[in-house]
């Protein structure tokens, strides 16, 4: 089942719901919250967030652009919603995304 979606900036979300799902992600090796502040200052990066009907967030990436290239610097998405495309949805708006700032930069 495709679990529909909602795209938004990181920026204005509560990164406490970020790092909860970084946290069960990477386990072993996660960002800090530090480095999510960081990396949502950095203006070659884009940090975006799936959020459900309900409101509640899903999952989470970010890429950099550089030229005509992009970096994904992380994707991940919430035990509860995986394997209902959420992943694939965050996918398909970093190529947005991309064409944005490519075209209508
Ligand atoms: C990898 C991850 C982001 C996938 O998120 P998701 O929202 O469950 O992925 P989707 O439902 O959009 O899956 C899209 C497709 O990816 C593939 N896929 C997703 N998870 C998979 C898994 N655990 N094993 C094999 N294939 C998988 C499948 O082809 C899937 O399509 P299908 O469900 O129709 O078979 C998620 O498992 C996660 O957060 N893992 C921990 C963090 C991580 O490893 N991030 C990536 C490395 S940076």
């Amino acid at each position: 089942m495709i679990l529909k979606v909602s795209i938004k900036d990181i920026a204005e979300i509560d990164l406490d719901e970020v790092m909860e799902i970084e946290e069960v992600a990477y386990p072993n090796h996660h960002w800090s919250r530090v480095s999510f502040e960081n990396e949502i200052s950095n203006k070659l990066a884009t940090y975006r967030c799936a959020l459900t009907p309900k409101g509640d967030m899903a999952g989470f990436y970010g890429f950099w652009q550089i030229l005509e290239e992009a970096h994904i610097t992380t994707i991940a998405t919430h035990p509860d919603f995986r394997r209902q495309g959420v992943a694939k949805t965050l996918m398909f708006d970093i190529i947005d995304e991309c064409y944005k700032k490519v075209y209508h930069p």
